[in-house]
């Protein structure tokens, strides 16, 4: 199964393995990972499971929709241009190693 790697703020890394097509978010709420809240439970309404996505992989990644895209307009923590919601991406085999790194906050 992919693994995929949560950088957060402070520096640490959580190396997380998914299971077949679950969401970046299920993964890393399923593992107890401090840093996604996911109050809505990955129905793009909380934008509570904000990560920035590591450059190198931007590209790699599904286009962001419209629902997500409007969402991303009410995180906590600053929108930048690789802020995606990660209850959106889903995880398939070629995002093994996929590196997303936290935001100071999500509420
Ligand atoms: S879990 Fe609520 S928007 Fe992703």
């Amino acid at each position: 199964m992919p693994a995929i790697n949560f950088m957060h703020p402070d520096g640490k890394s959580d190396r997380i393995e998914t299971s077949d097509s679950e969401s970046a978010m299920q993964a890393a709420t399923r593992h107890g990972l401090d840093g996604i809240l996911a109050e809505c439970g990955g129905n793009a309404m909380c934008a509570t499971c904000h990560v920035y996505v590591d450059e190198d992989w931007l590209g790699r990644l599904p286009a962001i929709g419209d629902d997500e895209d409007a969402l991303l307009d009410g995180t906590a923590a600053e929108r930048l241009p690789n802020s995606r919601l990660s209850c959106q991406i889903v995880i398939t085999p070629d995002l093994d190693g996929l590196v997303l790194r936290l935001p100071e906050r999500q509420v």
